[in-house]
């Protein structure tokens, strides 16, 4: 099998043998790179990061990850390029493609990680966008598969607002097997168009995703409870929203009625003591919030080596 060539955008795009494969991978490379055994894949390669939004985990894994592949990673904003002066994303996109091998981008609509993909010459990476956060949800199956063995079967619930991560959630945990509930708020429930394309991975994978507004109910039976900020990015703070969400909080009460043996999980940054508090972030029987940061690192290795 061959992910050569193939743009990073959208879980959907994948099957399950070939996400399979990615994880595979970046599970191995993480074990090469803790004994220290050489892996440069993309020695003399470069990879054009394009950041329109704040990042620490994606720019500093992608930059670490493209120096440990023996390959060189580049930071471009808006402001220091002539994007931030109207160049389009369609000769932004032809430009760079003449000089490096990879482009990784975060994005405001997700269209714009779509027309950059449409006008390049090599593999597009997807690093969030307003609808998606597609290599966040590799590092996050990496992460259960180190703690619970393997993916199919699990329950994973996420409690929160529905947005770009728990949309990814929903198409990758699908793909490998995995149940998934999504416990929101009436209003701030996935969108027909997300639901659309779950229902159809669910069909084909034979799992179920559920929408509930009540995360007691949805917390049964659960091995993974995962949530994410009120407010993402480009999103204005709002008391109406705040008071809709704070129910669905991930805190004792909630983590007591799980499995014993359940795991937390955020991809950071965290709002303490809003989205989740403090007490269970830094429980370590729970937590895991810390592995998924790190293997945003092995699994963006991994994506990085196959479609380079
Ligand atoms: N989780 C995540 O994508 O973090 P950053 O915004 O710091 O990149
Ligand atoms: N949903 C969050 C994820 C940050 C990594 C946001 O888009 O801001």
């Amino acid at each position: 099998m061959s992910l050569k060539g193939k743009h990073f955008i959208d879980l959907a795009d994948f099957k399950r043998h070939e996400l399979r494969y990615i994880l595979d991978t970046a599970h191995d490379l993480k074990r090469k790179q803790k004994r220290g055994e050489p892996h440069e894949l993309l020695k003399g390669k470069s990879l054009a990061m394009i950041f329109m939004k704040s990042s620490t985990r994606t720019r500093v894994s992608f930059e670490v990850g493209m120096t440990q592949l023996g390959g060189h990673a580049l930071y471009l904003q808006p402001s220091g390029t002539q994007l931030g002066r109207g160049e389009t994303i369609a000769d932004t996109a032809q430009v760079l493609s003449r000089y490096c091998d990879v482009i990784m981008a975060r994005v405001y609509a997700h269209s714009d990680v779509t027309e950059l993909a449409k006008y390049s010459k090599v593999p597009v990476i997807n690093g969030l966008s307003d609808f998606l956060h597609p290599c966040q949800i590799m590092a996050d199956m990496q992460t259960i598969e180190e703690r619970k063995g393997s993916l199919e079967g699990l329950k994973i619930i996420y409690s929160g607002d529905s947005n770009n991560v728990s949309n990814s959630i929903m198409q990758g945990c699908t793909i490998m097997g995995m149940d998934v509930t999504i416990a929101s708020p009436k209003g701030y429930a996935p969108s027909e168009e997300i639901m659309k394309r779950v229902d159809r991975l669910s069909k084909l994978y034979g799992t179920t995703v559920e929408v509930i507004h009540d995360p007691i109910e949805a917390v049964k039976g659960a091995d993974v409870i995962y949530t994410d900020t009120f407010f993402s990015m480009g999103q204005e703070r709002s008391k109406e929203k705040e008071e809709a969400l704070m129910p669905f909080q991930v805190n004792r009460n909630l983590v007591d009625q799980a499995k014993n043996d359940v795991i937390v999980m955020h991809c950071l940054p965290a709002h303490r003591d809003e989205e989740l508090t403090s007490d269970i972030m830094d429980d370590p029987k729970y937590s895991v919030v810390f592995d998924q940061a790190e293997n945003r690192l092995h699994a963006q290795k991994a994506i990085l080596a196959l479609i380079v």
